[in-house]
């Protein structure tokens, strides 16, 4: 494993927040509040949870019937009465909820009252189209608020929306509308990039040409270009349905524990995870979380610059600031087009406060210099957060000394998509340290463990486990429990199993290292090995692939591909050029290799199984480690 010198390199430096933020501070004493959220976990969500509205309260805090948890057991709610009318009754009808804004400057505000409008009538022509309780809905979408009308719209009614990230392809929309048997995709004729347009529609007519289930796909008509008369029959005019249909729609009584969402996730398979949220927990936990480690005040101007389509978008983009009644800024865009200030310019325009990034677009943002930052007033900045990947603490100083201007708390927070939530996280009351993600959130109970399930020392690699439930964990996996009970059933001693490397220091700081499973982070992206290997065979040339990743300055991790090919094939550049196009079409463009190299064959156990680490250890010019079971 990794050499344990970089873990106490790493804890040199402590940065505290500034006197003036610590007194703002909605958590003033960590230790305190923790120890009650795990001593006392039924008072501290129950607590937690009268913050927000309920129709019917919760009999039980928790059930646990391991590996399966039921949280708020009978309580009934709906989430987008938390997120919208609550605020709307409360006196926020006028605040903003977004500043929707894209590479051009454009911008389009909308308050509480308008969104609740919107989310309403959305709602209701959903209704009228046949879809009620229950019913998937796929939602195929650029960053827009549009999407989180889609979202909540659905939420509205108990519509189970699974949102699909609009950069994957037609072949990975098609698995995943397939997967979750979606009876409407709700999409846009494009999305904007770079300073193009990126068609949308097209995309899903042919992933859904051959799903039978698919009966209505309704479109976000950009430019006004889809003609009256190709409207009839299977594709719906997304405004006309807003516009046509009643404002008032009475939220849906949900049960806690009745499904809010399916997000599909990279495992070790070729085959994406499907990730069940529940209403209640996911609730309780996303606005908690928000609220905390944000810090997020009435007059918070808040921005997220993940994209929708991942859970980051989800839980720090809709539900969580929406639920705590903020003001955010969604953009559609790069952060480089058409400058690569067009973020701080945004910072500086908005007087943004809080600030949630990953480290690959840091990265990438600090190889134009810290000129490009220095040009823009960010001292709106109180906190700065990182999410996604490992932040090196080269990125860590960076981003705080020249976008933080050391005044802004950075907050590095790990979680995943089946965490729903924060898991650990610097909280801004209390130091951080570079390179360390910091301390388990309320209720996380966080260890490091060897395989056999027994907790590590200080400061050394092991697996990253969770050992007791909480509120906005996944559920199952939708369609295969048995990969959900996976997680629990991994290590020994009922441990969920997070398939990250991680070191616990003697001040109970978590450093994690990366993930310890064959899935692959690259630029914040999770993808599977084996979902690039299966891409690259449906070339007709390919007989076997294995894909590895190497470290990247930018990236976190880039994709190398080693392929074998069939009889009669000679490798050329062409062949190349084929087949990242091939992976580009059945993945998307954000899981094609960076490299492809043509082997004649490929490393393999006597069982047959493709040994990628050693693969890895070649190219990297390590040592093999253990190959007794190698073939030859
Ligand atoms: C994996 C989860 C959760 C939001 C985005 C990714 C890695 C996530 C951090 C962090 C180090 C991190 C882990 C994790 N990861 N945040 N702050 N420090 N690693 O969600 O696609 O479900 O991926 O991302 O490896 O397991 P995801």
């Amino acid at each position: 494993m990794e050499n344990l010198e970089q873990v106490h390199l790493q804890v040199n430096e402590v940065f505290y927040p500034t006197e003036e933020l610590k007194k703002e501070c909605i958590v003033q004493d960590y230790e305190s509040m923790y120890k009650k959220s795990i001593e006392n976990p039924d008072e501290f969500w129950s607590e937690v949870a009268s913050e927000l509205f309920w129709y019917q309260k919760w009999d039980k805090v928790l059930e646990w019937n391991f590996p399966y948890a039921k949280w708020f057991v009978n309580g009934k709610t709906n989430i987008t009465y938390n997120c919208l009318d609550r605020h709307v009754e409360n006196g926020r009808r006028n605040k903003l909820a977004f500043i929707s804004v894209d590479e051009e400057g454009n911008e389009k505000k909308i308050t509480y009252g308008e969104l609740l409008e919107r989310v309403n009538r959305l709602a209701n022509g959903l209704k009228s189209l046949g879809l009620s309780k229950g019913d998937r809905v796929s939602i195929y979408m650029p960053n827009t608020v549009e999407a989180v009308i889609s979202m909540l719209a659905c939420a509205r009614i108990g519509v189970i929306h699974s949102v699909v990230f609009a950069g994957f392809s037609e072949g990975a929309l098609k698995i995943r509308v397939n997967d979750a048997k979606a009876k409407a995709v709700i999409t846009a004729t494009y999305t904007k990039r770079r300073g193009k347009k990126i068609p949308l529609l097209p995309t899903v007519l042919e992933a859904t040409k051959d799903l039978d289930f698919v009966k209505h796909i309704i479109v976000w008509d950009r430019d006004k270009e889809i003609e009256e008369s190709q409207q009839n029959g299977k594709i719906v005019d997304f405004e006309n349905l807003i516009k046509s249909s009643s404002p008032v729609c009475n939220p849906e009584i949900m049960d806690a524990e009745d499904p809010l969402f399916i997000l599909y996730t990279s495992g070790t398979t070729g085959k994406p995870k499907g990730v069940l949220h529940t209403v209640g927990g996911y609730m309780v936990n996303t606005y908690l979380t928000t609220k905390t480690v944000f810090n997020i005040k009435e007059d918070t101007v808040y921005w997220c610059t993940a994209d929708v389509g991942w859970i980051t978008g989800h839980s720090y983009i809709v539900y969580g600031p929406l639920a705590n009644g903020t003001t955010s800024v969604i953009m559609e865009g790069v952060p480089v087009y058409p400058h690569p200030g067009i973020w701080w310019e945004y910072v500086e325009k908005y007087r943004v406060n809080v600030f949630y990034t990953a480290p690959t677009a840091i990265r990438m943002l600090m190889r134009f210099g810290d000129e490009i930052p220095a040009k823009y007033d960010l001292s709106s900045l109180k906190i700065i957060g990182s999410v996604g990947e490992p932040i090196n603490p080269e990125a860590w100083l960076w981003y705080y000394k020249h976008v933080g201007k050391e005044k802004a708390k950075v907050v590095d927070t790990w979680w995943q998509t089946e965490t729903g939530a924060h898991m650990i996280t610097t909280l801004p009351c209390y130091p951080a340290k570079p390179g360390k993600a910091g301390k388990p959130m309320f209720g996380v109970v966080a260890d490091v463990v060897d395989k056999q399930g027994n907790s590590l020392p200080p400061n050394t690699i092991g697996y990253l486990v969770i050992r007791k439930p909480w509120p906005s964990m996944l559920r199952t996996c939708w369609g295969e429990p048995e990969r959900y009970e996976k997680y629990w059933k991994d290590i020994p001693g009922n441990v969920y199993n997070a398939d990250d490397l991680a070191a616990i220091d003697e001040d109970g700081y978590i450093m994690i290292v990366g993930r310890a499973d064959d899935v692959l982070n690259v630029a914040g992206h999770r993808i599977g090995n084996a979902e690039v290997e299966s891409a690259i065979i449906e070339h007709p040339a390919v007989a076997e692939a294995a894909v590895i990743g190497k470290p990247n300055e930018i990236k976190g991790e880039s994709i190398k591909a080693f392929v074998v090919l069939k009889e009669g094939y000679t490798p050329s550049p062409e062949l190349v050029d084929e087949i990242k196009e091939t992976v580009k079409e059945v993945l998307g463009a954000i899981a094609v290799p960076d490299e492809i190299e043509f082997v004649d064959k490929l490393p393999k156990t006597r069982s047959g199984k493709i040994m990628r680490r050693v693969l890895r250890a070649k190219e990297l010019g390590q040592e093999l480690g253990d190959i007794s079971t190698l073939e030859d």
